[in-house]
């Protein structure tokens, strides 16, 4: 860990009904309330559950943010969410790229990049998830795709937006099968993710943007992710539901000293 003050997201995908996840959001907002504020926590629900969940985290140190958004405004997109609605069903944070998305519904790099687009112009705060396929790991292809797609994500992404960006680094075979990368192998694509933004950008953007883990990270193997000096946090799926492994992680950040 580092000076960057760390994060810790909750991406509940498409699990929970209604009572389940105000029980869940209840509980992780009385656990943060018991923890020191330099950490912070949000959660990213169901689409449906967004408002009954904002009423739960109201006043809570915990934000909310959901799954997805569209690329668009408004108008005739049967079924799509804009990124007003989402700030106006409480939300102040969105995911975008998850390689649910990407891998599971085809969502491409531009499609990405119009939606970070997007959300950054209406105001709200984007978590964009990049990540090699096993595949792409094995042909040692790893560095080329993650900055391909940082690149391409990124693309019109003014400077002055990018406080409001954080990235999540999440191996696309990490997620959801019990493998996590080896702290140092994540360490080392994190770190050139950070080498890539000041790049594009300059030191001080790339020094201050939040670089998250994600990719089975549960309470047994935080602590050793978030010790490397370029990991910022994490975003968890399947611990994230349950509110006391969710309430280790963010403990885990507590433990961590100041490496830069
Ligand atoms: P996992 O999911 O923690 O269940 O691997 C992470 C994610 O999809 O963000």
């Amino acid at each position: 860990m580092n000076s960057r003050r760390p994060c810790i997201g909750g991406n509940w995908k498409m699990n929970t009904r209604l009572e389940d996840a105000l029980l869940l959001a209840r509980s992780v907002a009385e656990g943060v309330d018991t923890i020191d504020d330099c950490v912070d926590v949000v959660v990213y629900p169901p689409f449906p559950w967004i408002t009954h969940v904002a009423d739960v985290l109201s006043g809570s140190r915990v934000a909310l943010g959901a799954q997805d958004v569209s690329s668009h405004g408004d108008g005739a997109y049967t079924g799509q969410i804009s990124a007003g609605m989402l700030l106006d069903s409480g939300c102040t944070k969105v995911l975008v790229g998850h390689s649910e998305r990407r891998h599971g519904l085809g969502e491409s790099n531009s499609l990405l990049n119009e939606k970070a687009l997007a959300a950054l112009e209406s105001g709200l705060e984007v978590m964009l998830c990049i990540g090699e396929t096993l595949e792409e790991r094995d042909s040692g292809r790893t560095n080329e795709v993650v900055a391909t797609q940082v690149a391409e994500c990124l693309s019109g992404v003014e400077a002055g937006s990018m406080a409001r960006m954080t990235i999540a680094y999440e191996p696309v075979w990490a997620i959801g099968t019990g493998r996590t990368a080896e702290p140092g192998d994540a360490q080392e694509v994190h770190a050139g993710i950070r080498t890539q933004l000041a790049d594009l950008y300059d030191a001080p953007i790339a020094a201050g943007m939040r670089i998250l883990y994600g990719g089975s990270m549960k309470p047994g193997n935080a602590g050793e992710l978030l010790e490397q000096a370029d990991i910022d946090g994490g975003l968890i799926g399947g611990a994230s539901l349950d509110s006391d492994e969710f309430l280790s992680i963010i403990n885990a950040t507590m433990t961590q000293g100041s490496a830069d």
